[in-house]
């Protein structure tokens, strides 16, 4: 399916930004857009920072290199394995170690996705649609489900794109490339999140670190 959308891909530089190759116009040049999906005017091979702090994110200033940045990953490579939720008609699969901890599962299907329970998923606590539409939406690629034997997790249907969101990381969607996947067992190669605050301990992914340090954007 990747080569369908050939063109934008990303490069991750040693201890250093990221190189998004975007792809030439008419080959699905892959696009940069803030978190309100407007775009992000940029050539067409941009190093964005991940170091966490540029002043002029989200591209990189060269600030890593003072700052000592590195870009190693500090979890067991491809760590983290996937759960099979089984309900009556719906399967949600669950990798933790791909979590960005965006939470839009438990703020928009809490009878589904509540931390406070063990197991914490119930696949029966919402309809199926419903819960195609939450792992549509889950940007890292944590929770996918099948229904009716069919896998919902990577989406042909959405161009190439990296999202810088707001005071968090780079969401990538429509198959923009990046070495070294699969990260995790069951991780999706049409859409991931990148860190972009620096302190992510399973780079090149965002873990969720930027909560616990406040990371702040200054972009604009
Ligand atoms: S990665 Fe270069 S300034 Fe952040």
């Amino acid at each position: 399916m990747a080569d369908d959308h050939a063109g934008a891909h990303i490069e991750l530089i040693d201890n250093g930004p990221l190189r998004y190759r975007r792809g030439r116009v008419g080959e699905r040049q892959g696009a940069l857009l803030r978190p309100d999906r407007t775009e992000i005017e940029a050539r067409e091979n941009v190093l964005l920072c991940r170091c966490g702090a540029s002043d002029r994110k989200p591209f990189c200033d060269n600030t890593h290199v003072g700052i000592g940045f590195t870009s190693e990953k500090k979890w067991k490579p491809g760590a983290g394995s996937m759960i099979d939720h089984v309900g009556e008609r719906v399967t949600i699969h669950d990798n933790r170690a791909l979590c960005a901890h965006v939470e839009y599962c438990v703020e928009d299907l809490p009878n589904v996705f509540d931390r406070s329970k063990r197991p914490w998923v119930n696949p029966d606590g919402a309809s199926a649609e419903e819960i195609i539409a939450l792992c549509r939406k889950c940007p890292s690629g944590a929770l996918s489900c099948t229904v009716d034997g069919v896998l919902y997790r990577d989406y042909a249907d959405r161009p190439p794109a990296v999202i810088a969101t707001r005071e968090g990381p780079y969401y990538l969607e429509g198959y923009v490339e990046v070495p070294g996947e699969p990260f995790s067992q069951g991780h999706s190669q049409e859409h991931c999140t990148l860190c972009r605050c620096g302190e992510s301990r399973n780079k090149p992914l965002c873990d969720g670190k930027h909560w616990d340090v406040g990371f702040v954007d200054r972009e604009e």
